[in-house]
């Protein structure tokens, strides 16, 4: 089936620009939209710092890079990055009236048989596509942290979801390099589901003084062979999302997703991981 040329995403976050540098490396036209201008420039620097990565390591080839260069914009005008476009990828904030808001944008710019898919970790595809006039274009396509890297793209079906969106979202997951699982939409599909668990149970034996928090991530990963510790996760995903998640969930599926205090605590101080240069653990620079 035929991959997306021009694809659009919004949301210049942590994952946004994964998606962006994905999308463009697969040879897709691609427009990457954010109301904060700041974070448009950082994502910019960031994918152009990761090409040259590529290309010094042998991964990508000198021509690759310069035409992923030439096919990536940035813009704060989300209804023009969306015209035309064959995929939008929304990667905004995890909260519901985001969401709705921005993917109404994308229907009212893209084109009219665009694929229109959300990157939510966890929440319901059929509520948040139901803000759609045509909803059997919506679909949920997560991608994984950090993207260029992570090969699995999940891809969830809403109620509405015609087979033809999701057969179309497969192949674009596809050509981004991605291997793909179909999952039902219930809350936190197939991984963030049980991701959010273990990263919330590390967090309630740090608050409990079971161990320091470098020794919570190297019990883990050495002797439970994660790659990595539930606190370096939670670090890489960021404590504010990862919060929203958890709030998400425990509404959903029950009290066992109930952040901790301590978890609170670190989003109310601003040490919300990686991206912020210090969370559980610091980190030299601010990096996603
Ligand atoms: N961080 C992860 O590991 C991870 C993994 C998979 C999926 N997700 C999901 O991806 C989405 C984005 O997460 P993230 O970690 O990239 O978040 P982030 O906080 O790094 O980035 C969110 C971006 O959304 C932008 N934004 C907010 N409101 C907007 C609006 N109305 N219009 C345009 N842009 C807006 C913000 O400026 C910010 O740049 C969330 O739904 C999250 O649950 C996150």
């Amino acid at each position: 089936m035929h991959a997306p040329q021009e694809v659009t995403v919004i949301g210049a976050g942590v994952m946004g620009r994964g998606i962006a540098y994905v999308a463009a490396v697969s040879g897709a036209r691609t427009r990457l939209a954010d109301l904060d201008e700041a974070q448009l420039d950082a994502a910019l620097h960031r994918i152009h710092a990761d090409l040259e990565v590529g290309a010094d390591r042998g991964k990508l080839d000198a021509e690759l890079v310069e035409r992923t260069h030439g096919l990536l914009e940035t813009t704060t005008d989300l209804a023009s990055a969306c015209e035309g476009a064959e995929l939008v990828v929304e990667a905004v904030v995890e909260r519901m009236d985001v969401k709705h808001e921005v993917l109404r944008i994308a229907e009212a710019h893209a084109d009219p048989t665009a694929v229109l898919a959300t990157n939510t970790s966890a929440m319901s595809i059929t509520e948040i596509i139901a803000a759609l006039e045509r909803p059997e274009r919506g679909v949920g396509m997560h991608f994984f942290n950090p993207v260029p890297k992570m090969k699995l793209c999940e891809l969830i079906r809403g109620l509405q979801t015609a087979p033809e969106t999701l057969d179309r979202a497969e192949s674009a997951a596809r050509a981004m390099g991605k291997q793909t699982v179909r999952v039902e939409d219930l809350p936190g599909f197939a991984t963030s589901r049980i991701n959010a668990l273990i990263g919330n149970e590390g967090m309630r034996m740090l608050e409990e003084g079971v161990a320091s928090a470098e020794d919570i991530d190297t019990a883990v990963k050495l002797g439970l062979n994660h790659p990595m510790g539930p606190l370096e996760m939670g670090d890489l995903v960021g404590w504010d999302t990862r919060l929203d998640i958890l709030e998400y969930l425990e509404g959903t599926l029950g009290e066992r997703f109930r952040p901790t205090n301590l978890h609170r605590r670190l989003v109310a101080a601003g040490r919300l991981g990686r991206k912020t240069g210090h969370g559980v653990h610091r980190y030299d620079e601010p990096a996603g």
